[in-house]
Parts: C-alpha cells; sequence; structure tokens
C-alpha cells in the first residue's frame, strides 16, 4: 500500500450523508487505482444515530462495496456509533465490534500491520459510556487501552513499524463538552514515536477550517478529516495522503463532493 484515504464523520443516516459516502465511493473507484494502493481510513461517527440500525446496515453497505472493490477499511467507533452523539448505551460497544469487525472479542487499541505499517486504532468513546458521564460529546481513551497500547508501542514487530495512530476525537483543540479528556496522556505515549495521528470530531466551521496540525506533539502528519460527507454543511475532506513522500504537502483533498 501507498496511500491513506482518510474519512471521518460520515454520519450516515443523517439527511443526505448516505448518498454522499456513496458519490465518495465511486469517486474512490474511479480514480483511487489500483486499489491495492490504498487503505480507507474512517475515524468514527459512521452512522449518525446508534440506535436506527438501518444506518448501521446502510454504513456496512457501503464499506462492503468499497471491500469488493479492493480497498482495505480500517474503522474505529464516535460518540454517534454508540448512540445518539450526546447518550450513549454500552451495548453498542459489542454492536460495533460485530457488525465492522465480526468479532466481538476485538479490543482496542486494534492493531494491523499493513506491508511496512502498524495502523493502530483506538476506541475514544468507550470508556466515557459509565453511568456518570455517558452524557456529552467528550471522549477517553481510559487507563487500560492508555496501558495496552504502552505495551504495544513495544512489541518489536510494532516498534520497527511505520506508526500511524487513528482514533475519533480530536487530541489536541480542546472545546467544553467535546474534548478528547486524557490527551495528556496519549501524548506522553505517542510523541515523537509515531508518524500520523488521524482523527475527526470536531466538523462545525469555527477556528480552524483547514484542520491541519502537522508537528503537533513531534507527529509530522496530523489530519482532521472534519465530517467528509458535510453533514449539515460543514467543513470535511476527503484526505489522500501519499505515504511515499516524507513531505507532506503533495497530499491533497480529494473533493469527490
Ligand atoms: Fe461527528
Amino acid at each position: 500500500m501507498k496511500k491513506i484515504i482518510h474519512l471521518s464523520d460520515l454520519h450516515i443516516g443523517h439527511k443526505e450523508c448516505g448518498e454522499r459516502f456513496r458519490l465518495i465511493i465511486g469517486g474512490i473507484s474511479r480514480t483511487c487505482l489500483p486499489s491495492s494502493d490504498y487503505i480507507v481510513v474512517i475515524t468514527g461517527d459512521i452512522a449518525d444515530n446508534a440506535f436506527h440500525p438501518e444506518q448501521y446496515e446502510e454504513a456496512i453497505a457501503g464499506i462492503i462495496s468499497l471491500e469488493e472493490s479492493g480497498y482495505r477499511v480500517l474503522v474505529v467507533p464516535g460518540n454517534h456509533d454508540y448512540g445518539t452523539g450526546i447518550l450513549g448505551n454500552r451495548k453498542f460497544v459489542g454492536q460495533f465490534k460485530q457488525k465492522f469487525f465480526h468479532d466481538r472479542r476485538i479490543s482496542y487499541p486494534k492493531v494491523d500491520l499493513i506491508d511496512e505499517f502498524a495502523f493502530i486504532g483506538l476506541d475514544s468513546t468507550a470508556w466515557e459510556l459509565n453511568w456518570h458521564d455517558r452524557f456529552f460529546s467528550e471522549g477517553e481513551i481510559g487507563k487500560t487501552q492508555l496501558s495496552r497500547l504502552v505495551r504495544l508501542m513495544r512489541r518489536p514487530e510494532v516498534a520497527a513499524s511505520r506508526k500511524i495512530v487513528y482514533l475519533h476525537h480530536h487530541p489536541f483543540d480542546f472545546k467544553l463538552a467535546m474534548q478528547l479528556k486524557d490527551s495528556e496522556e496519549l501524548k506522553v505515549i505517542i510523541e515523537n514515536q509515531v508518524e500520523m495521528l488521524l482523527f475527526g470530531h470536531y466538523h462545525r466551521d469555527e477556528e480552524s477550517a483547514l484542520k491541519i496540525y502537522h508537528g503537533t506533539w513531534g507527529i509530522p502528519r496530523c489530519y482532521n478529516a472534519g465530517s467528509s460527507t458535510h453533514k449539515n454543511g460543514e467543513t470535511g475532506f476527503q484526505w489522500i495522503i501519499n505515504t511515499e513522500e516524507k513531505d507532506p504537502s503533495a497530499d491533497f483533498n480529494a473533493k469527490f463532493i
């Protein structure tokens, strides 16, 4: 694989977001060839409301069509994949694993070794689903997952790989009721240790419209894809990231929609 297609916050089920995802899939299939050169990474909020199972089904149908065209697709859950976005339910944690990975026993960090890369997917939402803080849209990786991440980074096959971390919540930009609560703990583990950090979650048009944070925490490439399907007309990207180039200036927004 040579390139990454980074999508986020598809919010399938919300207004025309499902149709826009189909347009994105069409754009990818027509222009990102050969498919074996690409990995598609989707950083959460794939469905808009987990309480509506048909939204999961529509999302999975789209992902299957990408896979049938030869693309490897990696996903992590966002707060909307575990509920409404502000009210979650723990039952959706297992459901997400079953639907998207066909295995409820998968644990996070989820690592996929592909060529010289280690893709490390984090769940930044599940730790938030206990009774006292399952409201709002904040994220937390949690102590258990963070300790697993430390051990994972030391595994020889991971240590020797080019590491890409992807998660839903925005690790840098603090907004009330939306931020990643243990971002400082994450920073200690991955600072200067990984070459790419991909995320979403913030897609309202506020201060940082471009949503590029290269160099933060000593990580050369940091992208927020916003809402790739432009939920409610908000900012979003379909980043095409060329891993063969050290310089991220060759990366671009594909503008499939
Ligand atoms: Fe979102």
